[in-house]
């Protein structure tokens, strides 16, 4: 009863730890796949951010390199006509030797025009604003304002992830402070020298960067739906053995318990004395017939040298018999002796031996003996 109670918390706890198993695997991997998720949305936003700066400062070197020369001379044609807006300079426009006409433009025009020619080699959208700017085409729209009102307010600079015209786009903006020699064009705006003149902003595309990242997050729920599946499918089979062994055991329990009973009603049933001692002689098991005839009890029996019962002068001859049968491995033997039971009658016993083994080994002798003293006392009156 106890052994089975022992046994029922045994499964019942294998069970249970199963199920936190699968818990546990469940929330490691689902864990890990959350972190990885999240570490290539990262890993999007450093790469995108890293481009779009690339293309900032490109632009900047370019622009640079325009007002370095003082802004560049272009030929007059129905795209660039003279700037109105560089009227108050010098030269603005030139006429060379044979005749053709040039006029100067500054480095936001140049990069403006760049990118409205040519917007697919650009690679990027955006524009060069201001909230007072000198074209009024310049003017912001409602996230370049709230960006050129940050710098004012000290920002440095201005990144998000947001939508034109519905596509995800990176927009970074950064400020213009106003130097000295921008004033010569923009003072008359009311610019003095230190304020934010204005901002230039470049927008990337993120659709590509987009693309990449969703495919990697599908390829890295594939790979750990995989380990996933692999984890849960061990934990399985290693549950169902489990289950099977237990079964196994308790199948193997029940039958050496249904053939020891079966073995102990025989054995009960039996008219013989039935015993079993170890390999050295000592009573291991007793039948009821064995104490009946022997007049011992169990307790007295269990434990004791199977000699102790001889009749003296029997003892030895009796015990070097069975010491052969031991030492040469006889399977079975008959020999007849006569016993003391605990009242002092002497009862004469023929008994069948045999040895216990398994294997190689002996594990001891198992008695079946029966009552011959009637037998003895006729053949003694015989003689
Ligand atoms: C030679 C005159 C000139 C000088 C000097 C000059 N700019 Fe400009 N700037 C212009 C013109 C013309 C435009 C309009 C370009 C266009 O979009 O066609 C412009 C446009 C801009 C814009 C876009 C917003 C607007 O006002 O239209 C910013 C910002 C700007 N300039 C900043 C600067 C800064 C900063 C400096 C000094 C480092 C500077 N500019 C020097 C002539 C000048």
């Amino acid at each position: 009863m106890q052994e089975q109670e022992a046994r029922a918390k045994a499964s019942a706890f294998m069970r249970r730890s199963f199920w936190v198993l699968v818990l546990f695997w469940t929330v490691a991997i689902v864990g890990l796949l959350l972190w990885g998720i999240q570490r290539d949305r990262e890993e999007t936003k450093r790469l995108a951010s890293y481009v779009a700066e690339t293309h900032f400062d490109k632009e900047k070197a370019f622009r640079l390199w325009v007002a370095s020369q003082g802004g560049i001379y272009v030929p007059v044609n129905e795209k660039n006509a003279s700037d109105p807006l560089l009227e108050h300079i010098p030269d603005r426009d030139i006429k060379t030797a044979s005749g053709r006409r040039f006029t100067l433009m500054p480095g936001f025009h140049v990069v403006r025009q760049v990118r409205e020619q040519f917007p697919e080699l650009y690679g990027v959208k955006g524009s060069t604003t201001s909230l007072r700017p000198i074209r009024a085409d310049n003017a912001p729209d409602e996230w370049q304002k709230r960006a050129l009102e940050a710098f004012s307010a000290g920002e440095p600079e201005i990144k998000e992830v947001t939508e034109i015209s519905k596509e995800p786009y990176l927009r970074i903006m950064r400020p213009h402070p106003a130097e000295k020699g921008c004033l010569k064009c923009h003072g008359k705006m009311g610019f003095k020298e230190g304020d934010i003149l204005g901002g230039v902003e470049v927008s990337l595309p993120l659709k590509p960067f987009l693309f990449h990242e969703h495919q990697q997050i599908v390829t890295s729920v594939w790979s750990y739906g995989a380990v996933f599946l692999l984890g849960i499918v061990g934990l399985f089979i290693g549950k169902r053995k489990l289950e099977r062994g237990e079964a196994e055991r308790i199948a193997v329990e029940k039958s050496l318990k249904e053939s020891e009973e079966r073995y102990r009603e025989l054995v009960e049933i039996s008219n013989d004395i039935v015993y079993r001692t170890d390999t050295s002689g000592v009573f291991t098991f007793v039948n009821s017939v064995a104490l009946r005839i022997t007049g011992y009890s169990e307790n007295e029996l269990v434990g004791r040298h199977f000699t102790d019962l001889i009749l003296p002068e029997y003892k030895e001859k009796t015990a070097k018999f069975y010491g052969r049968q031991f030492i040469k491995k006889v399977p079975n033997t008959y020999y007849e002796f006569p016993l003391l039971t605990k009242t002092g009658e002497t009862v004469w016993i023929g008994q069948n031996v045999q040895l216990i083994t398994k294997g190689e080994e002996i594990l001891g002798f198992q008695a079946t003996a029966r009552d011959k003293t009637e037998r003895m006392n006729l053949g003694a009156l015989w003689n």
